[in-house]
């Protein structure tokens, strides 16, 4: 098989590297920025400096501050209108995956002809759009790394991903700084998200030795950082550690795939709003776990890069141990793991399969093939109890 990695054109890292803003916005002889974020990270001051790098670099700013957290079709349709009536010769998006994906969708619509409910029902667009610089405050969705984004069509209660090599962001800053005010729960389910990407990349049928050495890398620095910024949210250390984890697990993404935890997420997230990390948490565990069987070697290796290895481990021991790991973590990190609690009911599990099994981008790459039972078995396990 042969395999690809599109990829974006430069990162930077670090301390203090959202001061280089200015700098990346002049590589571009832009003139005029739109900066897309969400209300409650404008409210919370973290687009302020860039907002101010960029007027005092002579570059004429438009604010959008109204992505909803994981938008609809008709909010991102919006924010494009939006961005349509601006002067718009780059796109800065500050925020988490929600304002991110919202960004690469408007940088898109803004220099293609096909709109974004076409996009939606597959259509591709033909050209890069306008060129982006992403400030990840969450780590995360490795959104400023991958060719997709997520957005929710309530009439079928489902989140649906648009993908395209044109969507690769041209610029990521990753400064640790702007993720130091991050609640602990918001962590936590983020966190998770990235280690998801990461694990399921590496698990997935396009694993590749690209994909493979972001997976595991980014996978080491997760398990070196995650439980440290749930603990101490001002380690700059381990802040940074977990953003960087957040991009490979989005550069693992765009080579790879993520499986079976992600397809039976997009239910949740589109009939229940449950938020994507969140969802992703809640099945991690029990779907790695029923994963087991199809990959002992590369779940040994993971365990490795988590540091679990023992004297006189085999490979079934270590994968057994990080199965262990993921469910303590979840526990560490007091992510409540019962779906009965977010108000799912035995009675709609036949909608939630059906809806997973729509997901055939990320099902199809699962080690393991599914059955509808099986799918059926984990929602109805993760509504009973708590695992
Ligand atoms: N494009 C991709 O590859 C990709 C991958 C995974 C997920 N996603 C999508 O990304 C979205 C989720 O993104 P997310 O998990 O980053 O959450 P988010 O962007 O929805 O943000 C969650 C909440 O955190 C707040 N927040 C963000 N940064 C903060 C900070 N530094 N301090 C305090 N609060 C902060 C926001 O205001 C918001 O209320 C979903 O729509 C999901 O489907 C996309
Ligand atoms: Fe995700």
């Amino acid at each position: 098989m042969s395999y690809e990695l599109g990829s974006i054109r430069k990162i930077i890292s670090g301390e203090g590297a959202l001061g280089r803003l200015p700098e990346v916005a002049q590589s571009f002889g832009a003139k005029s920025a739109v900066l897309i974020t969400d209300a409650g990270v404008y409210r919370l001051g973290l687009t302020r400096g860039a907002e101010e790098m960029l007027q005092k670099a002579g570059i004429k700013v438009t604010v959008i501050t109204d992505v909803p957290p994981e938008p609809s079709v008709e909010q991102v349709e919006k924010v494009i209108n939006e961005a349509r009536g601006a002067e718009c010769e780059l796109i800065v998006a500050i925020g988490g995956g929600s304002a991110m994906d919202t960004a690469k969708l408007v940088s898109l619509s803004l220099r293609n002809t096909c709109t974004l409910r076409e996009m939606v029902k597959g259509q591709k667009p033909t050209v890069r759009g306008v060129p982006t610089v992403m400030v990840p405050t969450t780590a995360g969705t490795g959104s400023e790394a991958t060719p997709n984004a997520i957005v929710l069509v309530p009439e079928e209660n489902l989140k649906v991903g648009i993908v395209t090599d044109l969507m690769i962001s041209d610029v990521a800053i990753l400064d640790p700084v702007l993720t130091m005010g991050l609640p602990p729960q918001i962590t936590a389910n983020t966190g998770i998200d990235a280690l998801c990407h990461l694990m399921e990349c590496y698990i997935s049928k396009k694993n590749n030795p690209l994909s493979e050495a972001f997976s595991l890398q980014g996978i080491r620095l997760a398990a070196h950082s995650l439980r440290e910024c749930y603990l101490n949210p001002q380690d700059l250390c381990a802040r940074e550690m977990m953003q960087v984890a957040s991009t490979y697990g989005g550069v693992a993404i765009a080579s790879s795939s993520t499986t079976a935890i992600h397809a039976l997420s997009y239910p949740l997230g589109g009939r229940y709003h449950i938020p994507h990390g969140l969802a992703n948490a809640i099945l991690m565990p029990l779907v790695m776990d029923i994963n087991r069987e199809s990959c002992v070697a590369k779940y040994a290796t993971m365990a490795e890069a988590m540091d679990l290895r023992q004297d006189g481990m085999s490979d079934e021991a270590l994968a057994d141990a990080f199965v262990k790991e993921l469910y303590d973590l979840n526990r560490f990190l007091k992510i409540k793991c019962s779906l009965g609690e977010r108000g799912v009911t035995a009675d709609v599990i036949d909608d939630l399969v059906e809806g997973a099994s729509k997901v055939t981008r990320l099902l199809g790459n699962n080690p393991k093939d599914l059955t509808r039972e099986e799918m059926r078995g984990i929602y109805e396990r993760l509504i009973k109890d708590n695992p």
